[in-house]
């Protein structure tokens, strides 16, 4: 509710008793105006600053502009504007204390940390708060609070940012159950991909995706999904689903990890070679190519979006070997589609994919 401010002339009286006197079909305080003239101004409550943000999530990619819609307007409408102040901000996963995105006083704003110099307000005609990003990078997925303060008021709405992307499990070279939670998230992002969030996680078991290795996720808890029931993954009587072992201790346990990537600026491919290489000279080869050698995360992505389907094993930049199948057929692993795997061979000669920037 906003109190709105008029001049004083006959109220005095009526307004020193007995509690909110009722007023032209608003209900009315008499706080004096902090930033008064010493007129004896009062506000009148009963104006309301209304929020807007849309119900559904924005769905979205890595390295795209997108617009975070917000609106206000006073309910009724106010004579005569107000000096109000917007704060934008994300809600972390993790930890109660949110991240500040931008903050706005008229024609003035600032942004922070990891969004200055990519986020601006929109101020597409009155009213409108919105908050553009450019060039939306994996950490930006979550929910965002668009606060409106004028001082007396201060109401917000939440948009949902989506990422459009894929999950994926990852084990590092020295085995099954190496990560702590710290080690889980650089890992990840060693391989251009973040830790997943529980919705990711959540969307890819629905899409599909079973595995039976417990992995950390960003809000601190490990668990895994599963599509088919079976005996040493939770047991064949309980239905399928994303199995939970909670909260664990981010320091002392250690699981695999799931990592999230979204759509790639360069692209990925299986670079024409006339021999196999070991796991040096594919990384040089790449290099003689103008690309470096891909990362896990960056062949999951080129998979899932562009569809990358080569039978051939290839190196990546971790020393595992991989390969990316679309079109499932005979002699190229399993019936469905999917990155396979040869784990970290020690020895050996193999083809190599490649990642170019774009
Ligand atoms: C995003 O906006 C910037 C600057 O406004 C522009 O240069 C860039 O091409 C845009 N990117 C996309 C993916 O539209």
């Amino acid at each position: 509710m906003l109190l709105f401010s008029v001049v004083v002339i006959l109220l005095q009286t009526d307004s020193t008793c007995c509690g909110l006197p009722f007023y032209n079909g608003f209900y009315y305080d008499h706080v004096m105006n902090d930033k008064g003239n010493g007129n004896g101004e009062i506000h009148f409550n009963g104006v309301k600053l209304v929020v807007e943000t849309p119900g559904d999530p924005i769905f979205t990619h890595r390295g795209a502009n997108i617009t975070l819609s917000c609106h206000y307007h006073y309910d009724p409408q106010l004579d005569k504007p107000r000096k109000i102040r917007i704060k934008w901000s994300k809600l972390r996963e993790d930890s109660t204390k949110d991240q500040d995105v931008l903050v706005a006083v008229g024609l003035k704003h600032r942004s922070f940390g990891e969004f200055r110099g990519r986020a601006h307000l929109q101020q597409d005609g009155p009213g409108d708060v919105s908050l553009v990003i450019r060039d939306l990078r994996l950490h930006d997925h979550g929910r965002y609070r668009c606060e409106v303060i004028d001082g007396l008021e201060d109401e917000s709405g939440i948009v949902d940012l989506e990422m459009r992307g894929i999950v994926f499990p990852y084990q590092p070279h020295h085995g099954r159950y190496k990560l702590n939670f710290h080690e889980a998230k650089k890992t990840c992002e060693e391989q251009d991909a973040v830790i997943a969030s529980f919705e990711q996680l959540f969307k890819s078991w629905e899409e599909g995706l079973d595995w039976c290795n417990a992995g950390w996720l960003a809000d601190g808890t490990v668990q895994y999904p599963i599509t088919l029931s079976r005996e040493p993954c939770g047991g064949k009587a309980m239905a399928p689903g994303i199995r939970s072992y909670g909260d664990r201790h981010k320091n002392l346990h250690r699981f695999d990890v799931f990592c999230f990537s979204s759509a790639l600026k360069g692209k990925v491919y299986y670079l024409a070679h006339p021999q196999k290489l070991t796991l040096e000279e594919a990384k040089q080869a790449c290099q003689d190519d103008e690309a470096e050698i891909a990362k896990v995360g960056q062949l999951y992505s080129e998979w899932q979006f562009r569809k990358l389907d080569r039978c051939d094993a290839g190196w990546l930049a971790d020393g595992s070997v991989r390969y990316p199948i679309a079109s499932p057929r005979p002699k190229c692993g399993p019936p469905e589609p999917g990155v396979r795997t040869f784990g970290f061979p020690k020895h050996g000669k193999f083809g190599v994919y490649c990642y170019k920037r774009s």
